[in-house]
């Protein structure tokens, strides 16, 4: 499977857009923010995501498979999560069919690791 390092460059701008379009109904990114309710099965706050285990959002009530799969988010993590939701943590309530092109993958790692820090 192809890696973080394989992928192009990303674009923050181009990564802004696609949040904005794919994940901000679910997901808010700023400190403290209050979690984005717009949508009937919300996410947790993104901020501070890179470096911190999945599952770990305090406050948040998060299914047993995101969790149980403690894996540390970063570029290489989000990568492939990104692709495949559903398949790299069976059993996430998290509603999204992922992003098979690995350029919009790029762009939205590169914004969201301005973003959410
Ligand atoms: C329909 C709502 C929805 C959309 C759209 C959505 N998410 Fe999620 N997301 C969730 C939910 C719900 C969870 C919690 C999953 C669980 O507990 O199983 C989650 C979990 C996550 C996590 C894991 C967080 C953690 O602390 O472990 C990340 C990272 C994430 N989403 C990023 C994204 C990104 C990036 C997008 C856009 C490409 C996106 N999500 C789109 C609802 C959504």
């Amino acid at each position: 499977m192809a890696t973080f390092e394989q992928a192009p460059p990303g674009d923050q701008k181009a990564g802004e857009k696609i949040f904005k379009t794919k994940c901000a109904q679910c997901h808010t990114v700023e400190k403290g923010a209050a979690t984005n309710k717009v949508c009937y099965i919300y996410g947790p706050n993104l901020n501070g995501l890179f470096g911190r285990q999945s599952g770990t959002t305090a406050g948040y009530s998060y299914s047993a498979g995101n969790k149980n799969m403690a894996v540390i988010w970063g570029e290489n993590t989000l990568y492939d999560y990104l692709l495949n939701p559903k398949k790299y943590i069976p059993g996430t309530k998290m509603v999204f069919p992922g992003l098979k092109k690995p350029q919009e993958r790029a762009d939205l790692i590169a914004y969201l690791k301005e973003a959410t820090a």
